[in-house]
């Protein structure tokens, strides 16, 4: 059975201090309750080590937001997988689509990033997703299986088997505009399939797939209940307690 996952992603929010409550807040709203779903929450590298003491990290699992492509050396200002991994994070999301169009990685970036994720011992939440000409196009099929097939499809099946993947319309992130949930289930299905295409059936069917773009305490049960979405990465109503967790709860 694939897990079902909600992660936060709270890219360039929160100071230490902020976040450091932040999360402190969550760990102690999901003390005691009957969770149905994995909890992760993407924060920013320098609160890794913080949040990851302050919590209890079996309930929640602390994510970076990307890592570098290469091992170690002179490249200043980079953050490693393997320091990611010693911070006591357990993910890290990778090809988002703002490090995708502010940053410049390339799905060949990725493919780096990637290998060197799961060479720690990390998961990586790999995000695909079309932009709004791709999808006004009709292409967004062909744009998510490019982005897989040119990132992923060089692991083998065991590997690829240690991968979230998170399908996110680009015009559909801090919009406010959500895929619906019958828009949703038609891609994702599509990317299962693409999966079961390469690495068979059985791998497939234990792909997490999460949809992120706008997903929040009103929408999450709908796309949910869809039967290939098995969760989502959440942007901005993962900033608080009170937003994030009904979503969270959606998981009834
Ligand atoms: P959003 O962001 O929930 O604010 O749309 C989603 C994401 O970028 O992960």
């Amino acid at each position: 059975m694939r897990k079902k996952i909600v992660a936060g992603n709270w890219k360039m929010n929160k100071t230490l201090q902020e976040g450091l409550e932040l999360a402190k807040e969550l760990d102690a709203a999901l003390a005691g309750k009957a969770i149905n779903c994995d909890v992760v929450i993407g924060t920013p590298f320098i609160h890794l080590a913080s949040v990851a003491s302050a919590i209890d990290t079996t309930k929640i699992g602390v994510a970076s937001q990307n890592c570098a492509d290469k091992v170690s050396g002179a490249y200043t200002g980079e953050i490693s997988a393997s320091m990611v991994a010693s911070t006591g994070a357990k993910y890290v999301i990778l090809g988002h689509s703002e490090r995708r169009a502010y940053y410049g990685e390339t799905t060949a970036i990725l493919k780096e990033k990637t290998e060197l994720v799961l060479a720690n011992g990390l998961t990586p939440i790999f995000c695909i997703g079309e932009v709004l000409e791709e999808r006004e196009a009709g292409i967004q099929n062909q744009i998510v299986k490019n982005q897989i097939e040119e990132s992923l499809f060089g692991l083998s099946a065991e590997d690829f088997g240690k991968i979230v993947l998170a399908y996110e319309p680009v015009w559909a992130i801090g919009t406010g505009k959500t895929a619906t949930a019958a828009q949703a289930q038609e891609i994702h299905e599509y990317i299962r399939s693409v999966v079961a295409g390469k690495y068979g059936k059985e791998v497939a069917d234990n792909c997490s797939i999460l949809y992120g773009g706008s997903c929040n305490g009103a929408n999450a049960k709908e796309l949910f209940a869809n039967p290939d979405v098995d969760g989502g990465l959440i942007g901005g109503a993962a900033l608080t307690v009170a937003a994030f967790m009904p979503i969270i709860e959606a998981w009834g």
